[in-house]
């Protein structure tokens, strides 16, 4: 049986495996990319580290990351993702290369619950070609769940595409 470290090691070495396929699959794309929680900014920063000529646009509760690893202003969307992805969709449209999604805590039920209740809102962000990565299973209509790239543990992490049109 795997102990917590284990399945705390295998969400983080899943996160950067896909992260990085996500970031070289989408390289051709010049939409924006949406960080759906801040929290410590590890993701956001790995994320900024690897990728040049997209903006970051960062969706947050309440901001308490790591100096190095914090969001301008300009680019932070402060709130519930409940209200923050609809709105954002309605300025912004179906723009965005990449979305990475890591909101959940350490009740599962819950995180799926929540998976559940925001695939909706997060689906109409994708522009067409681009790339979800979630640690928790979406529930998508459009989206297509691809194979996961070498590295990354099944179940630990979930990527999907919009597919081109
Ligand atoms: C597991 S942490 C993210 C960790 C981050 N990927 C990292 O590498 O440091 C989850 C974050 O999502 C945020 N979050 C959870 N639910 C949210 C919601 N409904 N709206 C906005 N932010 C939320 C929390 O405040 C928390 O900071």
């Amino acid at each position: 049986m795997s102990s917590r470290l284990d399945l705390f090691i295998d969400r983080m070495v899943s996160q950067r495996a896909c992260l990085d396929y996500a970031i070289s699959e989408t390289a051709g794309m010049g939409g924006p990319i949406y960080e759906l929680g801040l929290g410590n900014g590890r993701t956001y920063h790995h994320i900024r580290n690897r990728v040049t000529g997209r903006d970051i646009l960062v969706f947050e509760r309440a901001v308490a990351s790591h100096p190095d690893s914090t969001p301008p202003p300009e680019l932070t969307v402060l709130g519930e993702v409940t209200d923050t992805l609809p709105a954002t969709l309605a300025q912004r449209g179906a723009v965005a290369s990449l979305i990475h999604a890591d909101l959940g805590g350490h009740n599962r039920a819950k995180n799926d619950a929540f998976a559940r209740l925001i695939s909706p809102l997060v689906e109409p962000l994708l522009a067409p070609g681009g790339l979800m990565v979630s640690s928790d299973r979406m529930y998508f209509d459009a989206l297509e769940e691809l194979p996961l790239p070498t590295g990354a543990v099944p179940e630990r992490c979930f990527v999907y595409r919009r597919p081109a049109g």
